[in-house]
Formats: C-alpha cells, sequence, structure tokens
C-alpha cells in the first residue's frame, strides 16, 4: 500500500511515499530555516506563508523521486498536531483537497507519536508497552507507548523544550539557528566539566525544566569580560552535559517505574551525539534497548507521517473531511 505522507506542523515542508509503512520510496523536505534565522526561532506566519507556496512542489518532488503517479497512492497521510496552527491547517487542507479529489482515504497523524516511529521504520514489529522519549523544538516528553495509535505521556517540560533551549544558548553565544547542530559539534571540543551548569530538579521525578539551566549559561555569559573560542566549547558542552543528563536520568527512572527495558526515542535533538553516546553507554551497562532513527528521520519529515498512518489505517483508523487541527 502506498500511502502519500504530508508534513507541516513548523518550519519543514514535507512529503513523502512509503510503501507498507516499511519502505520510505522519497522524503523531500523544503525547509524554511533561512528565513527565521535572523530572528533566532521560527516565526509562525513565515513557516506557513513557506507552506502554502511550496507544498504543490514538494508534493509533486516526492512523487517523481518515488517513480510512482498519484494515481496510484491509496491513502494521504497529515500530521493533525501539535504544532503551529497555521501551519498545520495548511498542510491539513491540501491533504483534505487531495483526499477529496482522489476519493481515497484520509489517515490523521499526531506528531509526537511520529517522531517515535522514525526510529521504528523498516524494523520488525514493536512488542508493546515500551517507553517513548520526544526531544525536540517543542517537545521534551516521555510517554508509555502501549500501541501505535494509543499512549499516554508521563512527562512533559514545565517550561522550555530541549531544543528550545539548545536554539536559545546557541542564540546567547552568537551561534545562529538553530543551535543543536553546533553546540553539538562545538562540545566535542569542549570541557563538559568546565562550569556546574544544573537543571532545576521537578518534584514529580519525570517532569522537566530547562529555564533555569538556560538562564545561569545567560549569566554565566555575562558575567565574562570576553569569550573566546575554547571558553564557548566549554560553556556548551557543560550546559550540554547537565541538560542531556536529567533527559537520560528521567528516562531510566520510568524504565524502571514502569519495569520495562525498550526506550525509543525521536526529535530533532535525537541526532545528538552525545545523547547517543550517554545512552549507548546505558544500554550496555543494564539490560535495556534504546533505539534511535536514522539520522536524516530525527528531524521533522513525512516519511514518519506515512509510516505510522499505514499502522493506523490497518487498525482501521481514518479521519473524516471536517478534521481540523489537534493543538
Ligand atoms: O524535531 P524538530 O526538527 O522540530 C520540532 O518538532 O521541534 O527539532 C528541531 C530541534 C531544534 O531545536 C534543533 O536545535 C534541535 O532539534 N537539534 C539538535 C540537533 N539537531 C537538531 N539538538 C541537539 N543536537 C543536535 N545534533
Ligand atoms: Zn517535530
Amino acid at each position: 500500500m502506498l500511502i502519500l505522507g504530508i508534513e507541516t506542523s513548523c518550519d519543514e515542508t514535507a512529503a513523502s511515499v512509503v510503501k507498507d509503512g516499511k519502505e520510505i520510496l522519497s522524503n523531500i523536505i523544503s525547509s524554511s530555516l533561512r528565513y527565521h534565522a535572523r530572528f533566532g526561532g521560527v516565526v509562525p506566519e513565515i513557516a506557513t506563508r513557506h507552506h502554502v507556496e511550496n507544498i504543490d512542489r514538494v508534493i509533486n518532488s516526492s512523487l517523481r523521486k518515488a517513480g510512482v503517479g498519484i494515481a496510484d497512492i491509496e491513502a494521504i497521510a497529515v500530521t493533525q498536531g501539535p504544532g503551529l496552527v497555521g501551519a498545520l491547517l495548511s498542510g491539513i487542507s491540501c491533504a483534505k483537497a487531495m483526499a477529496y479529489g482522489l476519493d481515497i482515504p484520509l489517515v490523521a497523524v499526531d506528531h509526537v507519536s511520529a517522531h517515535i516511529y522514525s526510529a521504528l521504520i523498516g524494523q520488525s514489529d514493536p512488542k508493546f508497552p515500551f517507553i517513548g522519549l520526544v526531544v525536540s523544538g517543542g517537545h521534551t516528553r516521555i510517554l508509555l507507548v502501549e500501541d501505535f495509535d494509543r499512549s499516554i505521556t508521563l512527562s512533559d517540560t514545565l517550561d522550555d523544550a530541549i531544543g528550545e533551549a539548545y536554539d536559545k544558548v546557541a542564540k546567547m553565544l552568537g551561534l545562529g539557528y538553530p543551535g543543536g547542530p553546533v553546540i553539538d559539534r562545538l562540545a566535542r571540543k569542549g570541557n563538559p566539566m568546565a562550569i556546574k551548569f544544573t537543571c532545576r530538579p521537578v518534584d514529580n521525578g519525570l517532569d522537566f525544566s530547562f529555564s533555569g539551566i538556560k538562564t545561569a549559561v545567560l549569566y554565566h555569559i555575562r558575567s565574562q569580560d570576553s569569550i573566546g573560542a575554547q571558553e564557548i566549547s566549554d560553556i556548551v558542552a557543560s550546559f550540554q552535559e547537565n541538560a542531556l543528563k536529567v533527559v537520560v536520568r528521567n528516562c531510566l527512572k520510568a524504565l524502571e517505574q514502569y519495569k520495562l527495558n525498550t526506550l525509543v526515542v525521536g526529535g530533532g535533538v535525537s541526532a545528538n551525539s552525545r545523547l547517543r553516546e550517554m545512552f549507548a553507554f546505558e544500554a550496555s551497562a543494564k539490560n535495556i534497548s534504546v533505539n534511535f532513527p536514522p539520522v536524516e528521520l530525527c528531524s521533522d519529515n513525512a516519511a514518519m507521517i506515512a509510516g505510522l498512518a499505514y499502522r493506523l489505517y490497518k487498525k482501521g483508523i481514518v479521519a473524516g473531511l471536517d478534521i481540523t487541527v489537534l493543538e
């Protein structure tokens, strides 16, 4: 079964053709990143305009790359939320029009669950339940995943998402946007023990808070007369080490609490090399398996949407043409 996926929740206009939920025939992404860079974050109006102006081209490229015609597509999948409302609506409107015009089913997909599915595409069927972790620019969430269409949120961030904290720290240091990839690279040259930045502990033990560590980085920068290249690497390495330590610790707690030994990670920050290293260490030290998506599927993409949609469709889950954004 060929499904065309459409993803427009944030700043990536994406379309993908996936066969049987497993085989990615095309995965086209057009990012409006460069237009947001000078604002240090995503501007919803700019993102939405980019989707509206580019979605046709992106869909046509995804069909061409997959070597299929529009008549071969058997269902349309679309991100229903969470995300930026205007951005989501542009994708949903397009998906509805296509499903209606082609007279094929429409499948609405949850963006957070799809990030987790990124690590499962092409793999053998997962054993439910497992613990999911989504770390991105919009989320820092631990979930108990009970099935493809069912999960319980165990924890969230009380303030900034971890990717947002990466982006803000990078902005403070003039490293550009997005901050994650550049911090990942610079931190490898820095000393993670150089400065003691700590994350505020959160009462229930599984939630996150990154606003404190972000402010601590800001005060540290302000307290310095000048900051050289090595100091920048030390600052970002120390920030990253402490922020990621909390992510790893809370996931281990969730695994222990629910007596599970499988963790599936997704979202832009799951591309981070230090996070992968930390989890690899824990996986070998404890008897747990930690699954990451391939790096190209960590950030927003439509292959994860079309992939998960296949699993939903097989369970009989389809959407009406009256759906709207789920924030
Ligand atoms: O999943 P994503 O593309 O979009 C959202 O759904 O938010 O995640 C984007 C976030 C940005 O904050 C970016 O800085 C972060 O992922 N990111 C990284 C890395 N690559 C992207 N953070 C840390 N290390 C990376 N290598
Ligand atoms: Zn995302």
